[in-house]
């Protein structure tokens, strides 16, 4: 088993530079089999979840032509299969098949994990919107089953503005016959990724990055473009929390500032600096974080996936604060981790308490999901002594050389086999 070392007490110092959003990646991957062509994506991050995916798409009959590591060449002309049921039962993100597929062939079948490390995980959002543009839903043994000869556009209410539900409406609705609305659409970065990578394939998809979104069936996608993904503002505010977590001085580059507003305000409010240039955002901090209240939103809010980073922040914080979850049921796993490091939080549901200390204890500690994961590096950079962290697979689906880039920054950390 493979574990992460480190030997904290490090200020992070230097540059470093933000690989393609994880997310947008691996919405936009499923969303190459509307095109009946061949299409290039660069700025792909080097990830286990990307790497699961592309094994998806090569059982159903993807050519698949890697150009270097972080680009690939996408042939789906041929898709041979529009039913997976093993890989898809642990790869949550895998319920994309479902729009990509019933749009482009109107029939798909996926195996659904059930909920995971963050509570419930339901896809009923998603079935009401496919369900509203006419397709025949089947659940039943853990598989889901969507037929549908031809896919009508209307308009289609989220009682909450979810990410996935958003994502996978917009993919079974670009070849649909007529418009689809999409209102109180969720607005995060990587769905209007998702929308300008369709729109540059020849779907006509407008409002992306509002709450109302509004698709206009086209006959076909067309090929023969390239499309770069969106920077990857969790991992930029993973580095920006870092810094003040560390007391570092960092340079955050190949970021889009817009897309870290809540965390660049949160970031202030702790009493950290910050100074944005362009793509670059200079993170530092002079001395013990403040403390803060933080309540987790839909963008622009505040993200969930950085709450675990910012309660790392939290437990060195000078009094006391609070993190209120409002997006996942059990999103709090990892302060039992960050307690065993010394820290004082007591998690109650949706919201946990940090009554700040002036510093952590390194720990053999473990991860519970890739932002999790991600915290607890934070924690054992910032804190004395060494810390052990187990259960890397988490990280590795979302992070791309993650203890690298921290060594880059002055980090003492190693990954060793066990
Ligand atoms: C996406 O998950 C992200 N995953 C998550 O990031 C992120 O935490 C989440 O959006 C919120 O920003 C990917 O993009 C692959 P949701 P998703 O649908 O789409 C409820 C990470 O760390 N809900 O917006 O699954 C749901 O239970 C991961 O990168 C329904 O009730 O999130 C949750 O409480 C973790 N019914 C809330 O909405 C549905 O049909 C948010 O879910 C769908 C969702």
């Amino acid at each position: 088993m493979e574990k992460i070392i480190i030997n904290g007490g490090t200020s992070l110092k230097g540059e470093v530079s933000i690989s393609g959003a994880k997310n947008a990646a691996i919405a936009i991957l499923p969303a190459t089999l509307l095109i009946d062509g061949i299409c290039t994506i660069e700025n792909l991050p080097d990830v286990s979840d990307v790497k699961q995916f592309c094994s998806i798409l090569e059982i159903l009959g993807v050519k698949l032509t890697w150009k270097s590591k972080h680009e690939v060449e996408v042939d789906t002309r041929n898709i041979v299969k529009t039913s997976e049921l093993d890989i898809t039962r642990t790869f949550r993100a895998s319920y994309y098949l479902l729009g990509a597929l019933l749009g482009r062939c109107g029939n798909v079948q996926v195996g659904l994990p059930g909920g995971c490390k963050l509570g419930a995980r339901p896809i009923d959002l998603h079935i009401k919107g496919f369900e509203a543009l006419g397709a025949n839903i089947d659940l039943s043994q853990g598989n889901i089953s969507a037929t549908c000869k031809r896919l009508t556009g209307t308009t289609i209410y989220l009682d909450f503005a979810s990410v996935g539900a958003t994502i996978n409406i917009m993919l079974a609705s670009v070849l649909a016959d007529g418009t689809t609305i999409i209102d109180n659409a969720a607005k995060e970065p990587h769905i209007v990724d998702v929308a300008n990578f369709l729109n540059t394939m020849g779907a006509d998809i407008r409002g992306a990055g509002t709450d109302v979104i509004k698709i206009n069936g086209v006959k076909k996608l067309h090929g023969d473009c390239t499309y770069s993904i969106v920077p990857d503002q969790i991992e930029a505010g993973t580095f920006m929390l870092a810094a003040i977590a560390t007391k570092g001085d960092i340079v955050v580059k190949n970021c889009i500032t817009k897309h870290l507003e809540s965390v660049i305000a949160k970031v202030v409010e702790v009493g950290g600096n910050v100074d944005s240039n362009g793509d670059k955002l200079r993170v530092w901090m002079k001395k013990r974080p403040s403390k803060a209240n933080v309540k987790t939103l839909p963008y622009p809010g505040f993200p969930t996936d950085l709450q675990a980073q910012m309660g790392v922040v939290l437990s060195l914080a000078e009094g006391t604060s609070i993190i209120n979850e409002s997006i996942w049921d059990s999103r709090f796993q990892y302060t039992e981790e960050l307690n065993k490091m010394g820290a004082k939080i007591t998690s109650q549901g949706k919201s946990a308490i940090f009554e700040g200390v002036n510093h952590l204890i390194g720990a053999p500690v473990a991860a519970s999901d890739l932002r999790a994961g991600a915290a607890l590096i934070i924690a054992g950079i910032a804190a004395k002594g060494c810390t052990e962290i187990s259960n890397l697979e988490h990280i590795d689906r979302g992070y791309e050389n993650i203890e690298e880039k921290f060594r880059n920054l002055g980090a003492n950390i190693k990954r060793v086999q066990e």
